[in-house]
C-alpha cells in the first residue's frame, strides 16, 4: 500500500512538472508583433503589393476599413473575417476590377487577428 501512494505521488509531481513545461512553451510561442510583422509581408504583400496589379495596395484597403469601421474590434472583425472566408458579399473595396480574393488560403483565425490589429495599428504597410 507504502509503495503505491509513493507511485502515485511520483506520477502527479511528474505530471504537473510536464504540464508546467507545456505552459511556458505556449508562453513562449506567443507571436510577438514581430513575427506578425513577418508573417504579414510573407503571407500578404505577395499579392498586395505596392503597385497594386494583383490586388489592391494593403494602404488603401485599410482606408476604406477604417472609415466603414472606425472603432479597432470592428476593423479587426471585418477584415479577418474576410480574409478567413472571402466572398464577393462581403467585399467593400469600391474598386471591382479585381478577382475577388482566393477562398481557403488561411486557417488560423488567431494569427489572421493579430494581423488585422497589425494593420490596424501600422501606417508602413
Ligand atoms: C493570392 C493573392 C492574395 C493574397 C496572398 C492575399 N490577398 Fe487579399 N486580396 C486579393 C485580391 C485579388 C483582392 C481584391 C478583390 C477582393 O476584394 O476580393 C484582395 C482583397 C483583400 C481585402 C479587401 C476585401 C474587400 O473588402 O473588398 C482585404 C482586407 C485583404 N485582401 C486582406 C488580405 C490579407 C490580410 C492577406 C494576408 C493574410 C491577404 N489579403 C492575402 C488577393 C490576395
Amino acid at each position: 500500500m507504502f509503495s503505491f501512494v509513493i507511485l502515485l505521488l511520483t506520477v502527479l509531481v511528474l505530471m504537473s512538472f510536464s504540464t508546467n513545461t507545456h505552459k511556458q512553451t505556449r508562453v513562449y510561442t506567443k507571436p510577438t508583433q514581430v513575427s506578425i510583422k513577418a508573417y504579414y509581408v510573407k503571407q500578404c504583400t505577395f499579392c498586395h503589393r505596392t503597385n497594386g496589379k494583383v490586388a489592391p495596395q494593403m494602404q488603401k484597403i485599410k482606408k476604406v476599413y477604417k472609415q466603414k469601421f472606425p472603432a479597432s474590434e470592428d476593423f479587426i472583425e471585418a477584415l479577418s473575417g474576410f480574409v478567413i472566408k472571402p466572398s464577393p458579399q462581403k467585399r467593400i473595396f469600391p474598386d471591382k476590377s479585381y478577382e475577388t480574393m482566393p477562398e481557403n488560403m488561411f486557417h488560423n483565425d488567431q494569427k489572421i487577428k493579430a494581423v488585422a490589429l497589425y494593420i490596424y495599428n501600422n501606417s508602413n504597410l
